[in-house]
């Protein structure tokens, strides 16, 4: 999906739901504080005093400008819902940020998915998504819940060194395009002890990610994991460096996926993805290679696909198709490993299908199959 890099300022509304009539009433919390940089508490408990009283719907604006770079690291802590706003602003440019506490910022999305149409209009209207987080550097987001988005969930764009850790993502598994977190032009992003049920991939790692790290990370509802789609764009960069390690995935579409369209242009290799101790339950495509998206095609990707290795994937297919490798048939796939792989299909063991790739097998291995 195409990313917006937008302007300077996140605006965050408390709306007042308990107080909700129909017009509404704004109360800007700057008039309850006049000193810059001090606990709004007391402002905040001010403007929701008076906000509560209006017989009208009532928002408090807290205008926040999230725009770097700063002189000093940056903590910015929410307890509480927060509404995404209809036109929230990304935050970029600023290192050493970090986003904690208790909060749950939530994007009210069941109006905006049944309105979607994406899926069959090219120039559908592009909903917000409840983070962007665009080329900072040595940043954590800590505990807090994203929730609801009406698009992907958090999009990360030219970041480095940015650590997600107790995150969690949460949306209904028919909500369309939420993501939960989307990576492109990264380099050492690490999701660690995240959970993520959402209506789309759970971690999309697009063009240009570097680096990756993902640790005791559950998914489900979802699409999985993925990597890619790649190809559509020649000005794409390699996928390069994904250590993934302890996840269980439950009731997603695909497990582990890597995928490259073909008849596109985008040559840009992926390599050196490396999965490890990942429970599969119930998914339809537990481990699959996929360059040949776009079935009836005789124009085949120009993505390489290089050392890629699955170690001990276990757990519950719900197709007999268990591992799927369909590699380009002008560049094989190099490299791959399957080591420990013990998926079930119906209490037997499920099959694996390869075409344009010779894996090194170790350990426990599903029989191959030919495809067809
Ligand atoms: C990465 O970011 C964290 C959090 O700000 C920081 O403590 C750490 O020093 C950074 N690491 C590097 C290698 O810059
Ligand atoms: C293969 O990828 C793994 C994981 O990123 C990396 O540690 C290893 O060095 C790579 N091997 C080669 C030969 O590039």
């Amino acid at each position: 999906m195409d990313m917006e890099l937008s302007t300077t300022t996140l605006v965050l509304f408390i709306l007042l739901a308990a107080c909700g009539i129909t017009q509404s009433l704004v109360v800007p919390i700057a008039k309850y504080s006049g000193v810059p940089n001090s606990d709004i508490t007391q402002a905040l408990t001010n403007a929701w005093r008076e906000a509560c009283a209006s017989p009208t719907a009532s928002k408090i604006v807290i205008p926040l400008d999230l725009k770097g770079p700063c002189k000093a690291p940056i903590e910015l802590y929410v307890d509480g819902t927060i509404i995404v706003p209809m036109n929230p602003r990304d935050v970029q440019y600023v290192d050493y940020f970090t986003l904690s506490g208790n909060g749950v910022f939530d994007g009210q999305g069941a109006i905006a998915w049944q309105q979607n149409d994406c899926g069959t209009n090219v120039n559908c209207a592009r909903t917000p998504m409840n983070f962007g987080f665009n080329f900072m550097k040595h940043a954590v987001v800590r505990i807090i819940t994203s929730k609801d988005s009406k698009n992907f969930n958090v999009n990360e764009l030219g970041c480095q060194n940015f650590t997600f850790d107790g995150f969690k993502v949460i949306a209904p598994g028919n909500s369309l395009n939420t993501d939960g977190i989307h990576l492109g032009r990264s380099n050492g992003v690490r999701i660690l002890n995240t959970d993520i049920a959402v209506g789309d991939d759970c971690i999309s790692i697009d063009d240009g990610s570097v680096n990756t790290h993902i640790y005791n990370v559950k998914c489900g509802p979802g699409h999985g994991i993925s990597v890619g789609s790649l190809g559509k764009y020649t000005t794409e960069a390699p996928v390069e460096g994904l250590i993934l390690k302890k996840v269980t995935l439950t009731n997603t579409d695909n497990g582990l996926r890597i995928k490259s369209w073909p008849s596109a242009p985008g040559t840009s290799p992926i390599s050196n993805l490396y999965y490890e101790d990942v429970t599969m339950i119930n998914i339809r495509n537990p481990i699959i290679i996929d360059q040949e998206i776009a079935l009836g095609t005789n124009n085949p990707s120009k993505i390489r696909i290089r050392n890629v290795s699955f170690k001990n994937i276990r757990g519950t297919s719900l197709t007999k198709e268990g591992v799927n490798l369909i590699c380009s048939s002008v560049l094989s796939c190099e490299q791959v490993m399957l080591c420990d792989i013990d998926l079930k299909f119906n209490g037997a063991l499920a099959v694996a299908v390869c075409r344009n790739v010779r894996p090194t097998i170790a350990g426990r291995a599903l029989p191959f199959v030919a495809a067809n």
